[in-house]
């Protein structure tokens, strides 16, 4: 594997493969690897020969208040799990090759509707800092397909939304969560949490477990299902951001005959802010 901080000797390197008929998945990622990122790689190698995976740590997606500053920067051990997970490129650019403006003056790419509610009401401005950086990469890059986890429902949904609205010839493929023996989905946030936290926090995906197993025996009071689910959240100990019944395709609020539903959660416990999702047909 080939770690790049150059974006010129980057392009090199995909031109070679381009030439030889290769394609190119793009993994992008904040590094602070886990088995999720793993399994993102896994499903790269399935759809192209050749795999680039991004560690950058973006500054626009994160709020004020938000954990830019602490989020965990462990660069050697991500270079030593990509090797051994066989990725061929580890990009890592600096914040001018990303941002040659300065983020402050950088082009913006927003996506309206989808972005309003669930993680773009309560983190503000953190999906335009989301897309504006994915494509990016993808302007860099210029891969066949990029590869982004099931857990961030949303911004997948969001990026997937923005490709097509731009035409950008790229197929998005979303990978399914990777979760601890627990159900606790893989998170580079979960090492926030304390080790009383730690025995809590898989109730958030048992939760919206039991709510989509109702879904599918045909309990359809979707309003009931989420109040149930808030409160038992709530009594553990969770601070509720938004749990909630949705469309699968749009987050949009189903009628009782919508087939593909998603019911997506997040929560605070301690300084660990989770998220999780799970969908389910009815
Ligand atoms: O999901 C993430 O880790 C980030 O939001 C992403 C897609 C790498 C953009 O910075």
């Amino acid at each position: 594997m080939d770690v790049i901080n150059d974006k010129e000797e980057l392009l090199e390197q995909l031109d070679v493969w381009r030439q030889h008929g290769e394609h190119i998945a793009l993994v992008p990622t904040m590094g602070n690897l886990h088995p999720g990122h793993a399994s993102l790689c896994d499903v790269a190698r399935e759809h192209a020969e050749r795999v680039v995976v991004t560690v950058y740590v973006n500054p626009t997606q994160f709020g004020e208040e938000e954990d830019f500053d602490d989020y965990p920067r462990t660069i050697e051990r991500d270079t030593m799990r990509l090797r051994k997970i066989g990725a061929d490129i580890l990009f890592i650019p600096s914040d001018e090759t990303v941002y040659p403006f300065g983020h402050d003056c950088a082009t913006v790419v927003s996506v309206p509707g989808l972005t309003e509610n669930f993680c773009g009401a309560s983190r503000p401005g953190h999906f335009d800092g989301v897309t504006t950086v994915v494509a990016r990469f993808f302007a860099i890059v210029q891969p066949d397909v990029a590869v982004f986890g099931q857990k961030d429902y949303q911004q997948q949904l969001v990026i997937r939304y923005m490709t097509e609205d731009l035409g950008l010839p790229i197929r998005i493929i979303t990978a399914p969560t990777v979760r601890e023996d627990d159900g606790l989905a893989m998170s580079s946030r979960n090492q926030y949490l304390s080790e009383d936290e730690r025995t809590i926090a898989p109730l958030l995906h048992k939760t919206i477990d039991r709510i989509g197993a109702e879904l599918e025996s045909g309990h359809h009071e979707f309003e009931e299902l989420e109040a149930g689910g808030i409160k038992e959240l709530e009594e553990a100990g969770f601070k509720i951001d938004y749990l909630a019944i949705r469309r699968a395709e749009n987050l949009a609020t189903p009628n009782r005959d919508a087939d593909d539903l998603v019911v997506i959660a997040a929560a605070h416990l301690g300084k660990a802010r989770l998220i999780d999702n799970i969908v389910v047909t009815i």
